[in-house]
């Protein structure tokens, strides 16, 4: 049995099983409304139902009064819905709404993708949960308080561990820490989640991602959520790497372009004999240049080291991208 929900005033549409919570149902259609514990203990998730009836098989949960109860309103971590629901629910849709927090979590697994490219799992306590938006990322809070910050690779609907893609770098302490130390089980402190960098679904404009080796990271998030979400629109996404072991996940964006409204474009800037590679060459940013004389019409969003961000920034402004369809994480391999 299943029900269908429309969320107010966005006007969006999401079925939900009979024991599914509201909450996760929202999440699995790729819908971001705010929530914090998953416990019914925080708030954060309250809507107010405006017609229909919603059950709690675990009781009355402790964030909600009996008389906020009596006047309709609702925790959605914890409501089940028994009938068609009609459900005024703010959403989330830009990073200011999303609260940064501070917790522990912990290596559940550690995956080498390739040579230099770690994948690392981290779960949070039980009690808690991290929304965020698909693009953003965290910082690892190291010891001796410095901070480490790396991308979201996941999608929010997808949120039982944090995915992030490490990259070993020459002298880098923490990188070097990942690859030769860290143990599953181990505790870390993170903040998060921070950056502008997350996806723009009120676009109607076609997407070009962009991405500098594990750039990858913070474009599979948004593509995930892009998938996820039904989206309509086209995206083209072009991953910049040195050579074909570079592409440490080549699989999962290969399957993406079978979507009719998905296209990928891998790009070697230095391709060996033996990778007998018959894609494209050169600089990422370029071959974007090739293939789009006019970039007015498109977003752009842009992830990867500083000097590919900045040669792409100034090369699609040439090409006719307006400033505010321009999207960036540039980040700097900390190698102290
Ligand atoms: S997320 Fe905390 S009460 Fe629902």
């Amino acid at each position: 049995m299943s029900y269908q929900i429309i969320i107010q005033p966005s006007g969006h549409c999401v079925t939900a099983e009979a024991d599914e919570v509201i909450l996760d149902a929202a999440l699995r259609h790729g819908l971001s409304i705010p929530y914090g514990c998953r416990n019914g203990i925080c708030g954060a998730c309250k809507g107010k139902i405006v017609t229909g009836q919603v059950v709690y098989p675990d009781g009355r949960p402790g964030a909600l009064s009996p008389v906020e109860e009596a006047i309709g309103q609702t925790v959605c971590c914890q409501a089940r819905a028994c009938s068609d629901l009609v459900l005024e629910i703010h959403e989330v849709s830009s990073s200011q709404e999303v609260p940064i927090r501070k917790m522990p979590a912990r290596v559940v697994k550690l995956e080498r993708l390739g040579n230099d490219v770690m994948r690392l799992y981290l779960k949070l306590p039980d009690s808690e949960r991290m929304q965020f938006l698909a693009g953003q990322y965290i910082d690892i809070l190291l010891a001796d308080g410095r901070r480490r910050s790396f991308s979201i690779a996941n999608a929010p609907h997808d949120d039982q561990f944090v995915e992030l893609h490490i990259r070993l770098v020459e002298g880098g302490t923490f990188s070097s820490y990942v690859f030769n130390s860290m143990k599953e089980k181990e505790i870390l402190r993170i903040e998060g989640p921070f950056g502008g960098f997350y996806l723009r679904e009120e676009s109607p404009r076609p997407i070009i991602c962009v991405a500098g080796g594990t750039g990858f990271a913070p474009i599979k998030g948004m593509v995930e959520h892009f998938i996820q979400s039904e989206l309509a629109r086209t995206i083209y996404f072009y991953w910049g790497v040195r050579t074909q072991s570079d592409l440490y996940l080549n699989a999962l964006p290969s399957a993406w372009g079978e979507r009719d409204n998905f296209h990928y474009i891998p790009v070697l800037s230095d391709a060996k004999p033996e990778d007998q590679w018959r894609g494209r060459n050169g600089w990422v940013h370029q071959v974007v240049l090739d293939d789009f004389a006019d970039l007015s019409g498109y977003d752009l969003y842009t992830s990867g080291p500083p000097s590919m961000v900045d040669a792409m920034r100034q090369g699609a402004r040439s090409h006719g991208l307006p400033g505010e369809q321009f999207y960036f994480d540039s980040f700097e391999f900390a190698s102290q």
